[in-house]
């Protein structure tokens, strides 16, 4: 392990019974990395953040996080790292403060006035600090339970599908924040998503995982780059027989739905003129050019869709009715 690593994970299988959760991961963040595990339902990206924080031992492997082995280490792990759950953790009959008053119990903290004060003022939550946060926004509870994770000035940060079930604009107000507390705070930042633009605007390093292996590991643009198709999407009315498109050269696959078509190409720019000059004549109503995403990645190395596997948006006051049942 470098000085300069947060967290090295080598080999890292994990097995419940005999479920292999984790199938020997192989993981290097550098200190000060905004980190992203992208990855389907059941992957095992919860249970890497598992092992990783000591709340769940290792089968096989080694794992050496802020420094410390969380095998032999698993306390000194605890008192450097954060870690946000995905379901909710707050007292919603506490206010803010006084959640974070009891954080700063549970973690046998002497002087936490001073960072509590500076983490309400971060996440913009002052004005509410008296406020019970049963009566709180989903954007707001997320923020206080970031905040909560940060209290104890831990060098790296786990969140666990940060930004579940929040809209829109609120997920980027979030990803903001994230940045903040991993430029303006220096942490080191680890989350998992399933939110392929989440792991694409938000992280420098993405993981892909699948059935408890890494499939893939590096920046967004170094993974687009692996993909050296685009596609090419043309409406056509009335619609052309297939054979005119597929004669083209650099189609490499015509699929139709109606009058629309997308082709798999080499390149875009290549094709593009050959396809116009092919159909100059033709009734042509729309044409757009997808270059490789995240998305085309994740096909590509998985050979499935991250929004077929039933992760999409989130109801969130359901998500959020549910855990409060299941805290009862
Ligand atoms: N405590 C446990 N006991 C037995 N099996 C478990 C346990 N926790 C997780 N698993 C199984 O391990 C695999 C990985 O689960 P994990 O929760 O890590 O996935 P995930 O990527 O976090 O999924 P999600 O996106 O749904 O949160 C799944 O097959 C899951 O059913
Ligand atoms: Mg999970």
């Amino acid at each position: 392990m470098a000085a300069t690593d947060a967290i090295v994970a080598s080999g890292v299988t994990k097995y419940y019974g005999r479920l292999r959760a984790l199938d020997h991961v192989d993981l290097r963040v550098p200190a000060g990395g905004r980190f992203g595990l992208l990855g389907p339902n059941g992957a095992g990206k919860t249970t890497l953040i598992k092992v990783l924080t000591g709340l769940s031992e290792i089968s096989e492997g080694e794992a050496r996080v802020a420094g410390y082995d969380v095998r032999t280490d698993p306390m000194h792990v605890k008192q450097n790292v954060g870690w946000v759950a995905s379901e909710v953790i707050l007292d919603d009959d506490l206010s803010a403060w006084e959640n974070l008053w009891l954080q700063a119990k549970l973690q046998r903290l002497d002087r936490w006035t001073e960072r509590a004060e500076n983490l309400l003022g971060y996440f913009e939550l002052n004005d509410r600090r008296r406020d019970k946060v049963g009566t709180f926004s989903t954007g707001m509870r997320k923020k206080l339970e970031i905040a909560l994770a940060l209290l104890h000035e831990p060098r790296v940060i786990f969140m666990d599908e940060p930004t579940i079930g929040l809209d829109a604009g609120t997920r980027r107000t979030l990803w903001d924040l994230i940045r903040g507390v991993n430029a303006e705070f220096g942490i080191t930042v680890l989350l998992t998503t399933h939110y392929i633009e989440e792991a694409d605007v938000l992280c420098d390093r993405v993981a892909i995982i699948d059935r408890g292996r890494i499939v893939a590991t590096g920046s967004p643009s170094e993974l687009k780059s692996r993909v050296r198709t685009d596609f090419i999407e043309i409406e056509v009315t009335p619609p052309v027989p297939e054979a005119r498109l597929r004669e083209i050269p650099g189609v490499l696959e015509a699929k139709s739905s109606g009058p629309a078509w997308t082709l798999r190409v080499e390149s875009a720019e290549a094709v593009l003129p050959r396809l116009l000059a092919a159909l100059s004549g033709e009734g042509i109503r729309s044409i757009r050019v997808d270059k490789p995403s995240l998305e085309t990645v994740f096909l590509d190395l998985t050979g499935k869709r991250l929004d077929a596997e039933g992760s999409g948006p989130v109801d969130y006051r359901k998500f959020y009715a549910q855990m409060r049942r299941a805290r009862q």
